[in-house]
């Protein structure tokens, strides 16, 4: 696509607080870089509002998400679509950032909806538990709508980034860096550094991972119990987490 003839187009699927500050920084870059087009559509998981409003409508009001992400705007090339099938009819590269046990119903929805020659990005932390075992969100994704699915993980705190301070990620691919170089530019920013490395599987277990030890973590800091206990504790975590665990 982008040594075609029509611009790259994006969806951001979820709208939560990290798919809201994706949505800002890919709206950033695609506003400048010719190679994409402006508009970033989002889809809205709807809600009501205390108020009585729309989520997705305040969100096109305000240009801002008053429950995930107050105070910040999004970009006015942000667009909250609370039609699924509508907000990735015309897109070509698909950004998913739900909560991950929503994904495969979400999939499901989206099969023979997309654009022929969609790619995917995954920045779900988590994994789907299987009868037959864990099984990895970005494979989830190829499984079921049968498209390429890359990854993006990093120590990424959205409420961080959305307020522009420094912060790396990295994404996974295989095989094909044309498309994984692509992803990087659509997010990269002077304050969001992106590498891109050739393993899906290490960059996406590395991310879910990671959080299931920074729960351990935080335990033993609750209790006060060292780092001794600490060091074995993420070890600990480690080895069962990779056997069923799913996080967030
Ligand atoms: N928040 C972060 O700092 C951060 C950073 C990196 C990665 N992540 C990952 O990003 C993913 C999304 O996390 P988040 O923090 O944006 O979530 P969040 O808790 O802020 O938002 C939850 C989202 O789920 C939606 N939702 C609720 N019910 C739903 C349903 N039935 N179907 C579909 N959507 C529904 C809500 O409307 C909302 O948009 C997770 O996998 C998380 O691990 C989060």
């Amino acid at each position: 696509m982008e040594n075609g003839h029509a611009r790259n187009r994006v969806a951001v699927i979820g709208s939560g607080n990290w798919g809201s500050v994706a949505s800002r920084l890919i709206a950033s870059n695609t506003a400048k870089l010719p190679s994409f087009h402006d508009e970033v559509r989002m889809w809205v998981f709807e809600e009501i509002l205390p108020t009585g409003k729309k989520l997705s409508e305040s969100i096109n009001q305000a240009n801002e998400n008053c429950k995930y992400l107050p105070g910040i705007k999004l970009g006015a090339n942000v667009i909250a679509d609370p039609d699924l099938e509508n907000a990735v009819k015309d897109a070509n590269m698909l950004v998913f950032v739900t909560p991950h046990q929503f994904v495969e119903g979400i999939c499901k929805k989206l099969v023979d909806k997309l654009r022929p020659g969609a790619e995917a990005i995954s920045l779900i932390k988590g994994m789907e538990v299987k009868m037959e075992g864990p099984c990895m969100i970005s494979k989830l994704i190829t499984s079921i709508l049968g498209i390429n699915c890359c990854v993006l993980m990093g120590a990424n705190i959205a409420n961080e980034i959305a307020v522009e301070k420094f912060s790396e990620a990295t994404v996974g691919y295989k095989k094909d860096k044309e498309v994984a170089t692509r992803w990087a530019k659509l997010f990269t920013t002077p304050y969001f550094l992106v590498s891109i490395v050739e393993d899906i599987e290490g960059v996406e277990l590395c991310g879910t991972l990671k959080n299931v030890v920074a729960i351990a973590a935080g335990l033993v800091d609750g209790l006060d119990m060292g780092n001794n206990t600490k060091g074995s504790t993420e070890c600990y975590s480690l080895k069962m987490s990779s056997r069923t665990v799913s996080a967030d």
